[in-house]
């Protein structure tokens, strides 16, 4: 487990450098046509991952950031306690309402959740990003994460998986999807995403103005790229915009 993690992280700092030639802009296809640029190549490091990214630190995870923390909390067979962030996550559909974690590699999240067929999503806010850091550790399966970081597992209403106590809001799933990922040539991957259907959703009520969930003041701690960026939001970097009307 621990060992594919690590060929995992080995295989996205890919240090080989600009082992691709630049192209030129009169012989880019994507330059042909009606499709211009305003900048020139030399604007752009451009690489395609599977020759390596020749940089210091892969990109790929700092550009699709700042991502949400799935915190996720399962129950070993064995009756276990697990706690876990997974940042490659996110939620999928609304009605029911789906959300999934992807586990690069075999890893205690998945085994439980595809065990039991439950897991719950814990909200991680600035005071408990140490107690999140402290239960990404590799540790082996019979340790409880939740005793590891100090913290008090409180009971769930629809499934049997125990959440965090202090996470402002929680939902609790059922497993509905395990998906093992692919390459575009049919290759296997490391990776398995987790999907589960949200069956049961807890919120402080004091995140609720009028009913409406207030997301910068619930201060979700998002992470961003290299070995430690996270970020945070504020009401101050909200921008309104609505969609366009429909027939457009
Ligand atoms: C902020 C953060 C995000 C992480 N995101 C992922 C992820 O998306 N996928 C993954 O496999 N591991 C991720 N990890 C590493 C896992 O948390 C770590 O391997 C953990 O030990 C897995 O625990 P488990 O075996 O109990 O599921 C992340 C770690 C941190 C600190």
């Amino acid at each position: 487990m621990v060992e594919l993690w690590r060929a995992y992280e080995s295989a996205m700092s890919g240090l080989r450098p600009n082992a691709l030639p630049e192209r030129s802009p009169s012989k880019d296809p994507a330059r042909s046509g009606n499709v211009e640029h305003s900048m020139t190549d030399s604007d752009f490091h451009f690489y395609e991952p599977r020759a390596g990214h020749g940089l210091p630190h892969s990109p790929f995870n700092a550009i699709i950031a700042p991502r949400p923390i799935g915190w996720i909390s399962t129950r070993s067979p064995g009756g276990v306690l697990n706690l876990a962030p997974y940042s490659f996550f996110n939620a999928f559909n609304y009605v029911p309402p789906i959300i999934g974690f992807a586990s690069n590699g075999a890893k205690d999240s998945l085994a439980n959740a595809e065990a039991t067929g439950e897991f719950c999503w814990n909200l991680v806010t600035g005071d408990l990003a140490e107690a999140m850091n402290t239960t990404s550790a590799e540790v082996p399966a019979g340790v409880d994460e939740f005793a590891l970081a100090g913290l008090t597992p409180a009971q769930s209403r629809t499934v049997s998986t125990p959440h965090v106590a202090g996470a402002r809001a929680v939902f609790e799933c059922r497993t509905s999807d395990i998906v093992p990922l692919r390459s575009a040539a049919g290759a296997p991957t490391v990776t398995t995403v987790v999907f589960g259907e949200v069956v049961g959703v807890h919120i402080d009520r004091a995140l609720l103005k009028d009913g409406i969930y207030q997301t910068a003041a619930a201060g979700p701690l998002l992470r961003g790229g290299g070995p430690a960026a996270y970020f945070t939001i504020g009401e101050e970097n909200r921008l309104e915009m609505r969609r366009p009307p429909s027939g457009q």
